[in-house]
């Protein structure tokens, strides 16, 4: 038998957008639920991004998730740019005036929106599986799932969140000629990335050129590090044994007197890169938000600010919808959230461009990467173009007096 139900959002995917949608809705007193393929340990310990643009951090705190982000989150001015053997600082507080970016992972954050959702007694479902959308031709489109004692479940929505994730199944359910563009590209790199138990060597985040490829030097927290390297699309991570990813790293990064602190290598993995992003995000009361709507390679740090940004509109779009009875800012949602993401898009394709090299690289490519790494260091006009980008858009501020994010970026709706 199936167990029916009724709520206003129906939640697909405990990622960071699922979560924080579902944690602003009720800010704004419309209730959701989430359901998560994985366990919930799984969704805590996923290693991913760890870069926050300051106007994530801001939205993060006012909404009530701020103290652990305060206390253990590291607060950067800019980052160094690295090519041709030599280091630059580039200031990001300075060229914007104050905006900046902080280190925290996306499995702190999951832990925080996890622990804040329970605490709040929310409805959040992990372990389901067969979920499936369906009456999306109606003003109350369905969810169905099976929960992790077996049972089946069907939940009727005034809306659906497709928050599931590059591999969900909400995209996919857009009827024919839903998506208008589908627009796709891969890059013949990926990045092998670890987390190692080892002190980073360096005050903020790295970006390398190298002759033999790009590397970066992040971190997590004090003790532990988390560092990648560019390896070919389809490489075999058995042939990186730890010895040789720090070998590798060590000359990719190394400038005179900078020595690399190794340590034991807690986690490796490989991620390939690709751009995608659908259009429109929505059909009809089926909203897509983060990775199921876009990708972004992930030079440029963007993937989990776009998911932030995204929620934080889409959930003033349902508040206003829902609680007030004003579909405008629901109706522009598309439209709104593409803006910022084919700007980020740009930025992480312009950024991937630059910094990766493949080998036999015709000799004109290089020579355009190196002029436009030099013009970044020399030119503040330059400088300040990746500063405004990185550190994000336009200002996620949220207001208690109506509970919700005011959205500047959209001029052509009250
Ligand atoms: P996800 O985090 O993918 O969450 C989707 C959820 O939906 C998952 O939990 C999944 O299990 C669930 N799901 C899927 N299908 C179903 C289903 N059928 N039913 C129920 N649940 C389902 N971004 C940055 O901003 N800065 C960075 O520094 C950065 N670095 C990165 C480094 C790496 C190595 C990688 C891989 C990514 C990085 N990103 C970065 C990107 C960032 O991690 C993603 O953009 C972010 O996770 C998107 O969040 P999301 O909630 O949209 O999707
Ligand atoms: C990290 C990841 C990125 O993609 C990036 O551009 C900077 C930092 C990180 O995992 O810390």
């Amino acid at each position: 038998m199936t167990v029916k139900h009724r709520t206003q959002v129906g939640i697909v995917g405990a990622g960071p957008a699922g979560l924080l949608l579902s944690h602003l809705l009720a800010l704004g007193g419309v209730d959701s639920i989430v359901i998560e393929a994985r366990s919930r340990a799984y969704c805590e310990a996923r290693q991913r991004a760890g870069m926050l643009e300051s106007t994530t951090v801001q939205l993060l705190r006012a909404v009530g998730l701020g103290r652990r982000l305060d206390a253990e989150g590291l607060e950067h001015d800019g980052i160094y740019l690295q090519f041709g053997g030599e280091r630059h600082h580039v200031n990001f507080r300075e060229l914007t005036g104050g905006r900046w970016v902080t280190i925290y992972a996306q499995t702190e954050i999951v832990k925080d929106l996890i622990r804040a959702r329970t605490a709040d007694r929310a409805a959040l479902e992990f372990e389901v599986s067969e979920t499936e959308v369906a009456g999306l031709d109606s003003d109350h489109p369905v969810l169905r799932y099976t929960d992790s004692a077996g049972q089946r479940h069907e939940v009727t929505c005034d809306a659906i969140a497709g928050c599931d994730g590059f591999h969900g199944i909400c995209r996919p359910a857009i009827p024919r000629g839903g998506l208008r563009l589908v627009a796709e590209r891969s890059y013949p790199y990926g990045w092998l990335g670890i987390l190692a138990k080892a002190p980073p060597s360096t005050d903020e985040v790295i970006y390398c050129r190298h002759e033999d490829g790009f590397a970066l030097h992040s971190m997590r927290t004090p003790e532990v590090g988390r560092l990648y390297l560019q390896v070919p699309a389809d490489e075999d991570i058995t042939r990186w044994p730890d010895d040789r990813i720090w070998d590798e790293l060590q000359r990719r990064l190394g400038v005179p007197g900078w020595e690399l602190q190794t340590g034991p290598i807690l986690e490796k993995g490989i991620t390939p890169m690709r751009s995608f992003v659908a259009t429109p995000m929505q059909y009809r009361r089926m909203y897509l938000a983060g990775d199921a709507a876009h990708i972004v390679p992930p030079t440029g740090a963007k993937g989990l600010n776009l998911a932030v940004a995204d929620v934080a509109a889409l959930a003033t779009a349902l508040i206003r919808l829902l609680r007030d009875g004003n579909p405008a800012l629901a109706d522009a949602y598309s439209e709104h959230c593409l803006e910022r993401v084919w700007r980020a898009t740009h930025l992480a394709w312009w950024m991937t461009a630059m910094m990766h090299v493949v080998p036999g690289q015709d000799p004109f490519e290089s020579a355009l990467q190196l002029a436009q790494l030099r013009n970044l260091v020399t030119s503040r006009a330059a400088a300040t173009m990746l500063a405004e980008n990185y550190t994000g858009y336009a200002p996620l501020r949220y207001d208690p007096a109506t509970r919700v994010v005011p959205t500047p970026l959209w001029p052509w709706v009250a």
